[in-house]
């Protein structure tokens, strides 16, 4: 009986001769051939007035906390139910996080509890769309407009998604995408800063640039490039963009194969899960969601720690997901206490993600399916 793994990495197109042209161009630092392209096409079909190929989506989120000058004292609204990336990038300026509860349905931030938690040192909203599935942006964004605060989209799963028909990322003054090995669209490592307010450009380039004006120099704008202000090395290897370029070419196919395999656990799962108190994901009408990852909500804590073990004991990697942040160590230390976000609490312990990856065979989806009907409850 062969293994399922939780996740595997495929090459879709021209990976290889991508790479291998990065060093036929002789350019395999940043800002290469192969990251302009990237740029280009990102902010070409999602509408973006600027793209910035980053090491990481935690390094995207890092360059937006600097970006928004965020200062010791002041205060982050996050979900608690998220990667620790999306408030650590926050507390690393010194920021305090204010942990949001998330809606039961989506799993995304409860955008009406918003309101009641923004205070004067409210400097930054980060909503996160879960399996990239949209929040509700309008309600968000009319909050944030009417309190003037900036918005980061932490879109690390969702490139691609919808919400109301605009793309995700699209909408808050950042958002931020991850290319981790396990995201739709990969460079093993990588992510990318979306900027769409244009007053943010210039600065997010010196910043990626180790708090130099080099971009402007390589542009011949300048005859010499120098440290104007605070940054890092946030800009990834063109060896890394070649082998996104590949994949991102190959769109509507990794899209194409994702949606199968979602729509395959869905089409045989929601009759078992109905009859077995689990639930699968729900996707609004007005959301078009990217495949991303498809989970089952199990009764309790103790059946879904007891499914995760007989898949495994039959050789079928199911793995669990966020633990809630509010109670982790440094949660706790920021004063978060049990009981402060009961969905994100119940939910975290009862979620199991299955195995999902492009080119999952419909014979392996099977077993997997097989497995779950004659698990009994
Ligand atoms: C919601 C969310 N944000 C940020 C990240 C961090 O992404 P990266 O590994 O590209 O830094 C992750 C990782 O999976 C994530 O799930």
């Amino acid at each position: 009986m062969s293994e399922i793994p939780f996740n595997r990495p495929g090459i879709i197109g021209n990976e290889y001769e991508y790479i291998k042209q990065t060093i036929t161009h002789m350019h395999i630092s940043g800002d290469g051939v192969y990251s302009k392209k990237v740029h280009a096409m990102l902010e070409e079909m999602l509408g973006v007035k600027k793209v910035l190929l980053t090491t990481s989506c935690t390094h995207a989120l890092e360059m937006s906390a600097i970006l928004l000058d965020i200062q010791p004292g002041d205060e982050v609204i996050i979900p608690s139910f998220t990667f620790v990336s999306s408030v650590n990038a926050f507390v690393l300026r010194g920021a305090r996080p204010v942990f949001i509860d998330i809606r039961p349905d989506t799993l995304n931030m409860d955008e009406s509890q918003l309101e009641n938690i923004i205070k004067p040192k409210t400097k930054v909203i980060v909503p996160v769309h879960y399996a990239g599935i949209g929040c509700e942006m309008d309600v968000i964004m009319g909050i944030a407009e009417k309190f003037n605060i900036p918005v980061v989209e932490d879109n690390a799963h969702g490139l691609f998604g919808k919400f109301k028909g605009k793309y995700l990322g699209t909408f808050g003054n950042f958002a931020t995408q991850s290319f981790h090995e396990t995201k739709n669209f990969t460079s093993g490592e990588g992510g990318a800063l979306l900027i769409n307010d244009p007053e943010y450009i210039e600065r997010a380039e010196i910043i990626r640039e180790k708090g130099t004006n080099r971009s402007r120099f390589f542009r011949g704008q300048i005859d010499k490039y120098t440290w104007v202000d605070i940054g890092s090395s946030y800009l990834p290897s063109d060896i890394l963009a070649a082998f996104l370029y590949a994949q991102l070419e190959n769109r509507e196919l990794i899209q194409s194969k994702r949606k199968r395999v979602w729509n395959f656990y869905a089409s045989r799962l929601k009759d078992w899960a109905e009859d077995n108190d689990f639930r699968i994901p729900f996707v609004p009408s007005h959301c078009e969601q990217p495949y991303h990852m498809f989970y089952l909500l199990s009764p309790s804590l103790e059946i879904r720690q007891s499914l995760i073990e007989y898949l495994m004991s039959n050789r079928v990697h199911a793995v669990f997901h966020y633990l809630p942040l509010h109670i982790s160590d440094m949660g706790k230390g920021f004063g978060g206490k049990k009981g402060d976000c009961p969905v994100t609490e119940d939910i975290s312990d009862r979620l199991v993600r299955l195995p999902f990856y492009n080119d999952i065979s419909e014979e392996d989806q099977s077993r997997v399916i097989e497995l779950i009907h004659s698990f009994s409850v």
